[in-house]
């Protein structure tokens, strides 16, 4: 497994973050090289989410995994491996506050389904349904809209930049809106 560099808001490769990206058509090793390196990837940022457009890969794969043990996060969750995924059902809505590994030190609040059914391919081909609720369907919102050239900000009601007080504590500022 290989680390990648994750593709930021204002670097020079910001253009793939932006595009739509392309179907999976072949499902080889050099795909299951790729998942195996985007697990690394968010393992080591560390993120609960990585499409692969955020390592400069216009491919519309993302993995994800979602931490059970919310102390001690890290390889305590479920891995999904979304290839070519598609939200087929979506309901209820709710505004929380995320963030995301290409735009570092910014927080959005995003009104996500509270409710999701995806239906997807694994690493084979095979294709895989997935009834997600809560923080878990926000995370599959977030990272399919990646696969879809969209960001957190652009679906934002108010953007936050993470800074910290004198005190070391992180707060969030909000920033004026763009119009
Ligand atoms: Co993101």
């Amino acid at each position: 497994m290989a680390l990648r560099e994750i593709v930021t808001l204002g670097s020079p490769t910001e253009p793939v973050l932006h595009q739509t990206a392309e179907r999976v058509r072949v499902f080889d090793g050099d795909l299951h090289q790729l998942l195996d390196d985007m697990l690394e990837t968010m393992r080591e940022a560390p993120g609960v989410g990585l499409a692969a457009p955020q390592i400069g890969v216009s491919r519309r794969i993302a993995v994800i995994e979602y931490p059970e043990d919310e102390e001690n996060p890290q390889g305590t969750g479920r891995v999904y491996e979304l290839i070519n995924p598609e939200i087929i059902k979506a309901k209820g809505s709710e505004v929380a506050q995320e963030g995301c590994l290409s735009l570092p030190n910014i927080a959005a609040d995003v009104d996500r389904a509270t409710q999701v059914v995806v239906r997807a391919q694994d690493r084979t081909g095979a294709e895989v349904r997935l009834k997600a609720y809560g923080w878990l369907a926000r995370i599959f919102q977030h990272e399919i809209d990646h696969l879809h050239g969209v960001l957190m900000t652009e679906r934002a009601e108010q953007v936050y930049r993470l800074m910290e007080d004198e005190s070391g504590k992180i707060v969030a500022v909000p920033l004026e809106r763009e119009t």
